[in-house]
């Protein structure tokens, strides 16, 4: 047991650099009290002690903001950050080391007692406030995006983003977890964009103007040539 308090410790140092010292990490992370309460309320629960499991899972509750009801299960390095608003369902199922922040909802969508609450897989990052409904399975290794709402599975190593969530091309994954901070800005794509279509016209008005000259046009800026004067007209002009 103590030696998976101390691989929850580590974890919180390894998904949240602001983590400085091991006594801010066990008095100030609602993350990782709602974890533990939740092993016990969990290990409650699979004893048949249905009701005390649900007391427990309520006060870590009113204490942390974070909802896990004693009946899901939680694999090993879960972190939770910040926490306050995160709602996890009965039959939700979370594998090793996945990262969640505040809000995420892994809802049900029936009434019916069965598996209704999705199924995370390892590694996955589930973005702030995102929604994920159903007995949907988020594989290995996916991102979700801060509040998306996702109401169908996800392949391994996807990135969904939006409502309703759709993946995000494969080559525009970054490397990183959270890079939020990278998000694209639209106003430098969009005259990036602009001044590359102007480039295209200027070098196509070029060699329109080269082709035109060959064919003795004058381009609009330089003066229109005079026709060569006749001797005629030259001795007019001087008598
Ligand atoms: C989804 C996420 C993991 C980034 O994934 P990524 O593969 O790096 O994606 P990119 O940043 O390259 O963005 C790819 C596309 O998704 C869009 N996108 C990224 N995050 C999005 C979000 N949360 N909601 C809607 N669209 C989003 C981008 O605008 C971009 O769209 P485009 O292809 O039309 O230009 C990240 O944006 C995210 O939401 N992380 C969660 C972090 C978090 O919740 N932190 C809370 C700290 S308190």
């Amino acid at each position: 047991m103590f030696k998976m308090l101390r691989e929850d410790i580590r974890t919180t140092f390894a998904k949240d650099p602001a983590a400085r010292s091991t006594w801010e990490v066990l008095c100030c992370y609602p993350g990782l009290h709602a974890l533990w309460l939740h092993r016990l309320a969990h290990f409650l629960w699979r004893h048949r002690l249905r009701f005390l499991g649900r007391l427990l899972s309520q006060l870590s509750r009113f204490a942390t903001g974070i909802e896990i009801h004693p009946g899901a299960s939680i694999g090993h390095r879960f972190f939770i950050d910040h926490g306050m608003g995160v709602v996890i369902g009965e039959t939700a199922e979370i594998r090793d080391d996945v990262l969640l922040y505040q809000g995420v909802v892994l809802g049900g969508t029936t009434l019916e007692k069965k598996k209704r609450h999705p199924t995370i897989g390892n590694n996955v990052v589930i973005g702030a406030g995102a929604t994920l409904l159903g007995p949907i399975t988020i594989e290995d290794g996916a991102r979700i995006g801060a509040g998306s709402v996702v109401v169908q599975s996800v392949p391994p190593g996807a990135t969904v983003v939006g409502v309703p969530g759709r993946a995000v091309a494969e080559e525009r994954r970054a490397v990183l977890d959270l890079e939020h901070g990278r998000l694209p800005d639209p106003v430098s794509e969009a005259i990036k964009h602009v001044l590359e279509e102007q480039e295209h016209l200027a070098q196509r008005l070029k060699r329109l103007e080269q082709s035109l000259k060959v064919h003795g046009v004058p381009a609009e800026d330089e003066p229109p040539k005079e026709p060569p004067q006749s001797r005629e007209d030259q001795s007019m002009a001087h008598g």
